[in-house]
């Protein structure tokens, strides 16, 4: 598509009414979902305005597949089964990380709101582990995209995919589709590579499980704060 031909789909006057700093505010983190599929023209409108996302030198490196309905079933049982008998994860790009100081603090508070919010306690392993599996299983949402560049490809172009990830996101929240972007989706690469088709020149940064919320879930109570303006952003004179 020329750029263009994007200006005009851009400003066709789309049905979403959320400004920007709206859609920044509004979005968090779903993991607890209805099963009502989100409509394919609902669908495209997303996956078409996040194509504006940039990128370096314009190459577009992300290859999202959109997975749901008997596909998205069989791909999250493969993984839950991986994950109950032990298998051992084979991430293309996430190894487990021990993270200290004020990231532990971060981490541990997320953890803290979210096993609150469902009734877990911290020493529960058995429940813990459940809540994790719930992330091979998608939290229950219709959809996921799983979110690949080439091999050949680090972490400049990584940067582009988490840009282009965000963008889907805020898309959606603006179109009252709740999500949440999971490393946990890119635990089991091979498998995904094999329900989907794929080879070893696609490589799994994350994926992104998408839908309408299921507001009684406990989960979805969870709320995370952030870092004030002062311990974060240096401004330089
Ligand atoms: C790259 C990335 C990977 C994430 N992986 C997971 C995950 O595997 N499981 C999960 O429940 N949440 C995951 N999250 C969601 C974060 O926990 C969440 O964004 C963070 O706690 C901030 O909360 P919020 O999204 O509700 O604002 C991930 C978020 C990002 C951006």
């Amino acid at each position: 598509m020329t750029g263009a031909e994007m200006e005009t789909q851009m400003f066709e006057g789309k049905d979403n009414t959320m400004t920007v700093d709206e859609a920044l505010r509004t979005r968090r983190s779903v993991r607890g979902y209805t099963d009502q599929q989100v409509p394919e023209a609902t669908m495209r409108e997303i996956f078409e305005v996040a194509q504006t996302t940039p990128s370096n030198c314009n190459i577009q490196p992300w290859i999202p597949h959109v997975v749901s309905g008997a596909a998205l079933e069989r791909l999250g049982q493969r993984m839950v089964e991986a994950a109950k008998q032990g298998v051992p994860p084979d991430p293309d790009f996430f190894a487990a990380r021990k993270f200290t100081g004020t990231y532990r603090d971060r981490q541990i508070d997320a953890a803290v709101q979210l096993y609150g919010a469902m009734g877990i306690d911290r020493n529960d392993r058995p429940r813990r582990d459940w809540a994790y599996r719930r992330n091979l299983e998608f939290f229950g949402a219709p959809h996921a995209v799983f979110i690949f560049m080439h091999s050949d490809f680090e972490a400049r172009e990584a940067v582009d995919l988490g840009m282009y990830a965000q963008s889907l996101m805020l898309a959606m929240t603006a179109r009252g589709i709740a999500s949440c972007a999971q490393g946990a989706l890119g635990l089991y690469c091979g498998i995904t590579r094999e329900e989907l088709g794929l080879d070893d020149s696609h490589r799994l940064i994350f994926g992104i499980s998408f839908g309408y919320e299921d507001t009684t879930y406990h989960a979805n109570q969870a709320r995370v704060g952030r870092a004030t303006l002062g311990e974060s952003v240096v401004f330089h004179d």
